[in-house]
Formats: C-alpha cells, sequence, structure tokens
C-alpha cells in the first residue's frame, strides 16, 4: 500500500484516468536487473505472486489446507520461483465480531488463529493474505467492514497479514444518496486505505470491484496496489479472452508507481482447459503484469501445470522491473501481436491465436518497437531455445496457443530461425483443415527460414497417423533454403475409412543444416476427418462438430450450458445444445442435408440463478451466410427455426449477447436436428 500523497489529489479532482498518469515519486526508478524484483517500501513494485483458494475451495478453507498449501508450494518450487503470497479469500472468519467488536477467525477451521496461521508462513519464507468486504456483509455473508474499516485493518497488522483484498458485495448505497457507484467505491476504498496506512504497517491493497460497470481501475490507482478488471470468471477459454480483452485497453494505468490491473485469479490447473489453453493464460497475465496467483490445489497438480506455474523465462516477464504492460500492437482477428518493453531494453512479443486451427503469425521487430538492426536474437520463452532472425519473429501457433518471444536487438544468436506450418484442406471448401475418411486431400507444409543466413540439406517429412495413406515419399528435399526464403511442399493424404470425428495429428518434421551444425523443427495440424452426417435425421449433439466455443462455460450437448436439463418455455428437452454468448457450434454437413430444425431460447434455469442477465440473439450461418436472425429473445420464449441446409456444406448456429452482458445468458438449441439425404 503507498501512494498517500497522491490521495488527496485524486479526490480532489475526482477523476481517475488523469491519475494514472500521475507521478508520486513514492517507488525508485526502476534499475536495468531481468530478475524478479520487489523494491524496499513499496510492496507492489512488481505484480504480486501467490496463491488464492478462493476459485478451488470456495468456503471450504481451514488452517490445515493452508499449512498444506504452504508446504507444498515450497516442495514443488513455487515459492522459489516467486509465488510469496498465501491468501485466504472469503469464509475465513466466524460470523460474528469479538466482543471488543473486531473479527475473529472461525474457530473450527482456524482452531489456532491468524496470528498462528501468519508466523507458520512467515517461518517459511512466505506472506499471508486476508480478505474483507467495504460494505456490510462479505459476498458469503460474513461480516462485512462497513464503519469497521479502522479496526479491521488494525486486526489484520497486528496479526501480521501482509496482503488483504477488499470485495464490493452489500455496498450500503442507501448511506450515499447522490453519489454514483464510483464515487462511492472511492469514498469506501479510500477508507480502507486510509485505515491501512494508519496502522504502519506496509500491507499489499487489493482492491476487488468485480462489477466492471463500476469502472472501479478509473479511481483505484491512487488507492490500491490491484484492482480487478472484470467479473469472477470461470474455467473455460472463452472467459479468458473475456478478461485479456477487458485488460487491454487498460495498459496506461499498469506500472510501479501505479499499481497493477487484475484479470483475476490464474485458472491454470484446474481442469477445464487444455495445456495449451493454461499455457496462453499464463503467457497472456504475464505479459498484461498481472498479477499471479496460482488459483489450483497445488497439493495436487500433474508435471504439466507445474512447469507451466513455475516457467522462470515467463515469470521473468511479468516481474520485469519496468512494469509495463503489454499492448495489442496488432490485431487480425483471431491472430493477434501484443508487445511489452522490458528493463534491459529487449521486447516481450506474444503471437496469440485465438483460433480454432493452427496458425502462422508474423510480426516484425519495427512493430514491436524495437529499433532498427541488422538481426536479432529470438528466446522462445516457452520452448526455451534461441534464434536469430533478420526481423521476423514467426510461430506457428496451435489453436488457443500463444508463443511467447523475448526479442534483443542484435545479439549473439548462433542457430537460424526457421520454422515450419502445416495447412490442410485447402481444397475443401472450408477454413477449417478438413479431410474426409477414404477421401484424398491436400497437405500443404511451409518451410520458412527467417535468419540471414542460408541453411543447406534440408529435409521435410510427414508423419500421419498409422493406415492413411501419403501419395508418393513422404520425405521431400531441398539443397538449400536462403536467408529470408520459404519453400512449400505439397502432400496428397488420405485418412483411412474408419478414421471419425475429432482431431488428429498431422506432423511435419524438418531438419537442415547450418555450419556444422543439424538444426530442426517442426509443425503440427490437427486435422478434423468428419464423416458427412448420417441419412435421415440426426440431432446435431449427436455429431462430431468442426468447433464450438461458447462464453462463460462450454458448449454443452443435451444440456443447459450450466449442466442443468434443457427447459424453454416450460417444456424439457431432451436433445439440443447448450451455449453461453458469445458462442459458436460449427459442421460440417457436406452438401448433403436439406434441412435444419430446433427451437431457440434462453433456459428456463435464469429464472431461478437472478434477474439479471438472460438474453441473447440466435442467429444460423450457411456457409458463412446468415439465413437465420431471430432478433433478441428474452425469457419464457421458444423461438422456432427451420432453415434450407440444401447445398450449404459448412453450418454454424452463433449465440451473441442480447445488449446486457454475458451473465446468465444460458442459450438453449433445443431439439436442434438436421435432415439429410
Ligand atoms: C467475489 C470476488 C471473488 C471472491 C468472492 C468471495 O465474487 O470477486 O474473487 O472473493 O467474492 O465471496
Amino acid at each position: 500500500m503507498r501512494k498517500a500523497v497522491v490521495r488527496g489529489l485524486a479526490a480532489a479532482i475526482g477523476l481517475a484516468l488523469a491519475v494514472g498518469a500521475a507521478s508520486t515519486g513514492a517507488a525508485a526508478a526502476p534499475s536495468p536487473v531481468t530478475v524478479p524484483a520487489s523494491a524496499p517500501g513499496n510492496v507492489a513494485a512488481v505484480p504480486p505472486m501467490g496463491w488464492n483458494d478462493w476459485y478451488t475451495f470456495f468456503c471450504d478453507l481451514d488452517e490445515n489446507l493452508i499449512k498444506q498449501t504452504v508446504d507444498a508450494m515450497i516442495s514443488t518450487g513455487m515459492r522459489d520461483a516467486g509465488y510469496k503470497y498465501v491468501n485466504l479469500d472469503d469464509c475465513w472468519s466466524a460470523k460474528e465480531r469479538d466482543a471488543a467488536g473486531r473479527l475473529q477467525a472461525d474457530p473450527a477451521k482456524f482452531p489456532s488463529g491468524i496470528k498462528a496461521l501468519a508466523d507458520y508462513v512467515h517461518e517459511r519464507g512466505m506472506k499471508l493474505g486476508i480478505y474483507g468486504d467495504v460494505g456490510t456483509q462479505t459476498c458469503a455473508r460474513y461480516p462485512g467492514s462497513y464503519g469497521h474499516e479502522a479496526v479491521d485493518a488494525q486486526t489484520f497488522a497486528d496479526w501480521e497479514v501482509d496482503f488483504v483484498k477488499v470485495d464490493w458485495c452489500f455496498v450500503p448505497f442507501e448511506d450515499f444518496p447522490g453519489k454514483s457507484q464510483q464515487e462511492v467505491a472511492a469514498e469506501l476504498y479510500g477508507r480502507w486505505h486510509d485505515a491501512i496506512e494508519a496502522t504502519g504497517r506496509p500491507m499489499f491493497f487489493s482492491i476487488c470491484v468485480w462489477d466492471p460497470s463500476v469502472k472501479s481501475w478509473e479511481i483505484a490507482g491512487p488507492l490500491g496496489d490491484m484492482w480487478r478488471t472484470s467479473n469472477d470468471y470461470s474455467d473455460s477459454w472463452g472467459a479468458v479472452l473475456g478478461n485479456i480483452d477487458a485488460q487491454a485497453p487498460l495498459a496506461d494505468l499498469a506500472g510501479p508507481d501505479k499499481g497493477w490491473n487484475d484479470p483475476d485469479i490464474l485458472m491454470v490447473g484446474k481442469g477445464g482447459m487444455t495445456a495449451t489453453e493454461y499455457r496462453t493464460q499464463f503467457s497472456m497475465w504475464s505479459m498484461m503484469a498481472a498479477p499471479l496467483l496460482a488459483g489450483n490445489d497445488v497439493r495436487n497438480m500433474s508435471q504439466e501445470t507445474l512447469r507451466t506455474l513455475t516457467n522462470t523465462e515467463v515469470i521473468a516477464i511479468d516481474q520485469d522491473p519496468l512494469g509495463r504492460q503489454a499492448t495489442r500492437v496488432r490485431d487480425d482477428g483471431d491472430l493477434e501481436v501484443w508487445a511489452r518493453p522490458l528493463a534491459n531494453g529487449d521486447v516481450a512479443v506474444a503471437l496469440l491465436n485465438r483460433s480454432g486451427i493452427a496458425q502462422t503469425i508474423t510480426a516484425q521487430a519495427s512493430e514491436a518497437g524495437l529499433p532498427t538492426a541488422e538481426s536479432y536474437s529470438l528466446r522462445d520463452v516457452w520452448a526455451h531455445q534461441t534464434t536469430k532472425s533478420t526481423g521476423a519473429i514467426r510461430a506457428f501457433v496451435p489453436s488457443h496457443g500463444t508463443a511467447v518471444f523475448r526479442v534483443t536487438q542484435s545479439g549473439d544468436a548462433k542457430a537460424p530461425a526457421v520454422s515450419t506450418s502445416v495447412k490442410i484442406g485447402a481444397d475443401a471448401g472450408t477454413e477449417w483443415p478438413v479431410l474426409f475418411p477414404g477421401e484424398p486431400g491436400t497437405v500443404e507444409v511451409v518451410v520458412a527460414n527467417d535468419a540471414p543466413m542460408t541453411v543447406t540439406d534440408v529435409r521435410i517429412e510427414l508423419v500421419v497417423p498409422d493406415g492413411w495413406d501419403v501419395e508418393g515419399d513422404p520425405v521431400r528435399r531441398e539443397r538449400q533454403l536462403g536467408g529470408e526464403r520459404e519453400v512449400s511442399v505439397s502432400y496428397a493424404v488420405t485418412p483411412s475409412r474408419d478414421t471419425s470425428g475429432d482431431r488428429t495429428p498431422v506432423t511435419a518434421r524438418v531438419t537442415y543444416q547450418y555450419g556444422k551444425n543439424i538444426g530442426s523443427t517442426s509443425g503440427t495440424q490437427l486435422a478434423l476427418v468428419v464423416p458427412k452426417p448420417p441419412t435421415g435425421e440426426s440431432y446435431l449433439s449427436d455429431l462430431a462438430w468442426l468447433d464450438a466455443s461458447s462464453g462463460w462455460q462450454s458448449v454443452t450437448r443435451d444440456r443447459e450450458v450450466g449442466g442443468g436439463p434443457i427447459n424453454l418455455a416450460g417444456t424439457t428437452y431432451a436433445k439440443g445444445l447448450g451455449l453461453a454468448t458469445p458462442g459458436d457450434v460449427t459442421y460440417w454437413v457436406g452438401e448433403s442435408c436439406s434441412r435444419l430444425t430446433a427451437l431457440a431460447g434462453i433456459d428456463d434455469v435464469v429464472d431461478r440463478v437472478s434477474p439479471a442477465g438472460g438474453t441473447a440473439v440466435f442467429e444460423v450461418y450457411a456457409d458463412g451466410e446468415k439465413v437465420f436472425d431471430s432478433g433478441l429473445v428474452r425469457r419464457g420464449a421458444a423461438i422456432p427455426v427451420d432453415v434450407s441446409l440444401t447445398g450449404v456444406s459448412e453450418l454454424r448456429l452463433h449465440v451473441a449477447d442480447g445488449g446486457d452482458g454475458g451473465y446468465n445468458d444460458r442459450a438453449d438449441w433445443a431439439d436442434a436436428k438436421v435432415t439429410c439425404a
């Protein structure tokens, strides 16, 4: 916690964005080192790293869990990788204050008390975080701090707590007539700021205004050390993208003497996403100088999860002392380039592929803000390899993956930057990498040499699953490939007749020579081998899709997206698809179907969840053209969908938010089926 000086000024001008640029003089100028560093006197010189119990344990926490977590963070190497904070979230306290009006720990969950827990944590070289709320109750209805800010901050300080997260539930707006929500937030978090400062104990202050309509970031900078930039989210790909997009425009607010934008606790290792998607989350949180608070059960995690969370090269980007949040320097729809200048003059560049297929993304050193140079060293911080390029920063990025490079002007890299991409089914009439069982399709391999030097003896080998056929020799050779050149080779590939559904890897393995050395690169595309739908009627929920994505929760078959049965306007449906907005499901119907029918609507369950949200627009696209548009659909409706599919190959069902945010949007395509020849 810091920035006492600026607070008065901010309150006086009452405007926050202006404050982002104000200088406090509180923090020392960043020194040009690349290791994680925390300047004395400023607990927030770099984004905090640690763990928070909420998303895995919710109210099911106790002192054993916390001690076991501390022990696990030490034995797994997390602590030594930089994870210092162990943070209790909601539900740690008793339901009543003590006789003196102080918060007290739940005696069943924390029989030894919080001070003893803090001692346990401190003895092990770590720090303890705790949770409170500006309102009359916490979100889980434990005592709130409204009117008790000073005593609560002092209690936390007495317990030697190091980190305080303060939530935004049960805010007594009625006590602030005529004030906007933002003004109330400024007032209440201001009280907390002052209360923490008055204790004299340096405690990291995390402002948790989860309601993005309040725009807490506009008032939080002078008050706190980090502040949420999005609402609570879920362990799903769409939700991660949503939080990245929410934080993207706020880069100017982050910095060592400002505080940090907080896209929320990490989902890495919780199980709802793929390892690739979790690496993307970790990469992008680090690019965005976000707090790295693990949210998984670290007592029990896979080696893959641990490798992601403890990749010290990625962590060094997050913790870079210059503290500049990355900006999106290029946005080609699903393919994005992000850049972040680092303290030693390097630039971190992330290539983010939001699409459903592996694609090449190429950035130029100049667009990432690097000065002109004859060559650059590209340090791939996931592959842990350094290569030399004349300026192209290129990677063949898997679907939902992110390549991250630390780029140095010139540098002493010896190995050439050579990359390999694999494109499938360019002749299939769709952008998806589609092949059909028993039918030949085209696979194109491109090898690009971005280095200044020529490589020789290039050997390209296509590797397909057993039982598939490659026409001719799967090995192709090129005597040489010059600098800044690429070579493309094409194969006719036939999947076996019994391949069905799902994604099948097709890999190009490439070796080459430079000087006396052998280099290698490879690229994998996941082929979609799609049988045409069977003749007659088929429920969409029984067919393999090409791709599916959906807002806060993955697409569900025969369930509404929250997991319950499908209910529309009082009727239960055994079959159908459930989507959150924005969402898409794409099928290959290969000109063999005549009709799609369904009932579109918002699942009845939303009424039990909340009066908020729960509106959507339903659309159907046939080969990219809109053929159905429901208009705005509110609760209680079941809109009939009946569209012709004659001559159509690619069928896409789309749901968009109805204009009130994605919250509670549980869009059903009940009874959705295709009729095929
Ligand atoms: C809110 C916050 C979460 C968590 C819960 C606890 O939803 O945004 O991070 O602290 O409250 O109840």
